[in-house]
């Protein structure tokens, strides 16, 4: 894809693959706009940071102003993620993991999608994961909301073909960031090959990506076992 005169959004860019993918795009020539809670270290001509919380009543109007800056939008990707592990002292954790992962993704549908339908198109691409697949009972929020966002990205990919909006679900395994928590850590990619996985997306549109490939089976495999588990 030509970066001349594309603008993109990330959404969850101070840290992380949303970062990573920041650069690989500022450098690329795309105009983008990322949106956190934290300030960015990232200083550069066509990069504009905005904090924002997902889950904050603001956030709507914040994102709207960030799309009549650009002039509008070709690219969203929603990379804005918290995993929490389960404590049963702390359910509210498990509650900010739905919000921000999964209800923050929709606010965010509800402003860039009619934004990119008035603008003739563009392409939503949602951060999932390959923990989408079954319960967990050491995440059960973050599995939930995983598998809430690659339904609500797969469903709306149907229902925006016909409005010239893409949209991609990217499910990885294991990537070095902060979120990765893990003692064990099979297959695990770097920040900066999980940002090359989401910018081949956007050359070439997939409805879904599932990396590390031969993780993807086994995780598949695993939330079988532990769909089973779950339901005695
Ligand atoms: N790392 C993995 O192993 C892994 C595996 C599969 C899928 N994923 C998914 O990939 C995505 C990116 O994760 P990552 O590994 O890059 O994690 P990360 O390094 O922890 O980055 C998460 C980003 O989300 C932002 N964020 C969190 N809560 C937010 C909120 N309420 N409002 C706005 N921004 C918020 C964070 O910024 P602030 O804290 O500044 O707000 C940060 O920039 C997530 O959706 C994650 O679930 C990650």
């Amino acid at each position: 894809m030509d970066a001349q005169g594309r603008r993109a959004i990330v959404v969850g860019n101070s840290d992380g693959v949303g970062l990573a993918l920041t650069r690989q795009l500022v450098a690329a020539g795309w105009t983008v706009a990322g949106l956190s809670r934290s300030a960015s270290a990232l200083a550069a001509p066509g990069y504009a940071h905005h904090v924002a919380d997902v889950t904050g009543d603001a956030y709507r109007r914040v994102l709207a102003g960030v799309v009549d800056r650009l002039g509008g939008v070709d690219v969203c990707v929603y990379a804005a993620g918290v995993g929490e592990l389960f404590d049963v002292g702390d359910l509210a954790a498990q509650t900010r993991a739905l919000e921000v992962n999964l209800i923050g993704a929709a606010r965010t549908v509800e402003v860039v999608v009619p934004a990119m339908v008035a603008g003739g198109g563009g392409h939503l691409v949602g951060l999932s994961s390959l923990a989408d697949v079954a319960p967990s009972t050491q995440a059960p929020g973050y599995a939930a909301s995983k598998a809430g966002l690659t339904s609500y990205l797969l469903g709306l990919r149907g229902a925006l073909r016909p409005h010239g909006v893409r949209v991609t679900v990217v499910r990885f395994g294991f990537v070095d960031t902060k979120m990765a928590q893990s003692p064990v850590k099979p297959m695990l990619l770097s920040a900066e090959r999980a940002a090359d996985v989401v910018r081949d997306c956007l050359r070439t549109g997939p409805a879904v990506v599932s990396r590390p490939r031969r993780m993807a089976v086994l995780a598949r495999a695993a939330g079988v076992a532990a769909t089973v588990a779950a339901r005695r």
